[in-house]
């Protein structure tokens, strides 16, 4: 008997700790809630023309030079929105912004994610500089 209860506890803690495992390996790539991230970067001058460049090399063929949606190069009724308006589909947080530009979003769109593609830092410069331009912020 003794044996047995023995066994059915070792064989409970191995399920606690193999649920523990995977609930905590869970937890950073869910990451944190992008609302809540605060953008690291100043919106300095400096940073709102490397944001420019950066948007003008990466972004304006899809969202227009000026940010207004409709690029010239957009791909067919992709209709890539305007950036510079208070309308966020996705979410208007400096957070969520960031969050967008880095993964996409997602399913099917053609507005792929840039992580890899560009530092961090250019992304939250590209925020500064769409907020230069008037997009405003929602929470
Ligand atoms: C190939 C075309 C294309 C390129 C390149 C592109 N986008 Fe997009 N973008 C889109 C489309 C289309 C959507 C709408 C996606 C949706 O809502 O499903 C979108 C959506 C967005 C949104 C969400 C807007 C909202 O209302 O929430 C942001 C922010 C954004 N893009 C920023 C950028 C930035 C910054 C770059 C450059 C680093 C970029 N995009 C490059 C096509 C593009």
């Amino acid at each position: 008997m003794r044996g047995v209860s023995l066994l059915i506890g070792g064989l409970v803690l191995t399920f606690l700790m193999t649920l523990t495992i995977a609930v905590g390996a869970q937890s950073p790539a869910a990451g944190p809630d992008p609302k809540k991230v605060k953008n690291p970067v100043a919106a300095s001058a400096a940073s709102v023309t490397a944001g420019a460049a950066a948007y003008k090399k990466y972004c304006a063929f899809c969202h227009g030079p000026a940010a207004a949606g409709e690029g010239p190069l957009a791909p067919k009724d992709s209709h890539p929105p305007n950036l510079t308006d208070a309308k966020w589909d996705h979410g208007g947080t400096d957070g969520e912004i960031f969050a967008l530009i880095q993964n996409g979003a997602g399913g099917t769109s053609v507005m792929k994610g840039f992580k890899g593609k560009m530092p961090d830092t250019d992304m939250w410069n590209v925020v500064n500089f769409l907020r230069s331009l008037g997009a405003k912020k929602t929470s």
